[in-house]
């Protein structure tokens, strides 16, 4: 499908709101080397690739070539196009992607989109070579209070209880023959401060901010603005959970 002009502005707030820093990834960049070794030319499907920040991030820090899959037009247009990424219009359940081909496999805050996760742990089977993972990038209900989201806009810890749970995520995998391998916590720094972490939230392109009532939006903003007030000169780090399976 064509995107349209709002798909457009909705692709740019989403790059500018969510995309990380990249020295803010640093120890993303330790916590996946320290799951698999990706020499270079090695190949990677990131899945749901969105506006392509980790395609980037991983063709630069490994040296891969990566194959960046994503359904929305006006994301993927957003993809950076180098000798290293392809952006290629696809589904988790229906990967365009060849048999056994891939290294690894990269889904970033995309497994509560996908409709079915088993057809996409079974698509994962195909693409995969035997025995390489799966990195999960995600929140998860219950594993959620060190995500900033959830610290300033408590909210938002009831939309990620709707997320798979890991349990859920694992079982799903499980049925296409992965088993969980890693479940850590990993910190990234948002943005220098609050105040610069605040100034970038885009409700609108975060599903987390998305499914909050006006009030308890505002509230979240004003809690924010004063911890920003109060701690100029603390970074704004976040935590995600990376699950491996294998
Ligand atoms: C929150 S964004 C994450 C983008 C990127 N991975 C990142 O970390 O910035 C979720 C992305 O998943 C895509 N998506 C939604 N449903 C999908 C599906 N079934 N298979 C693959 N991607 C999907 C959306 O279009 C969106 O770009």
């Amino acid at each position: 499908m064509e995107a349209t002009a709002a798909d457009h502005r909705f692709a740019e707030e989403y790059r500018l709101a969510r995309e990380i820093p990249r020295d803010g990834l640093t120890a993303w960049r330790a916590a996946v080397a320290a799951e698999v070794a990706l020499s270079p030319g090695a190949l990677v499907v990131d899945v749901g690739a969105g506006t392509g920040a980790f395609a980037s991030a991983f063709a630069d820090w490994f040296g891969v070539r990566v194959l960046a899959v994503e359904p929305a037009a006006a994301m993927r247009a957003l993809i950076p196009r180098t000798a290293d990424i392809e952006a290629l219009d696809g589904r988790a359940e229906a990967l365009p992607v060849p048999d056994h081909c891939a290294d690894a496999a990269w889904l970033g805050s995309v497994v509560h989109h996908i409709d079915d996760l088993r057809a996409a742990a079974r698509e994962l089977r195909r693409v995969l070579k035997p025995g390489a993972p799966v990195l999960i990038r995600n929140s998860f209900p219950g594993r959620c209070a060190r995500d900033l989201r959830v610290r300033f806009f408590p909210g938002a810890e009831r939309i990620v209880d709707g997320y798979p749970s890991v349990e859920e995520t694992c079982a799903a995998f499980a049925s296409a023959g992965f088993s969980r391998v890693a479940l850590h916590a990993v910190p990234q720094e948002s943005a220098p401060d609050l105040a610069t972490f605040a100034d970038r939230v885009r409700r609108d392109t975060d599903a987390k901010l998305r499914a909050l009532d006006d009030e308890e939006f505002e509230h979240g903003m004003r809690r924010l603005r004063r911890a920003a007030a109060q701690e100029p000169d603390r970074p704004a780090v976040s935590w995600m959970d990376l699950l491996v399976l294998s």
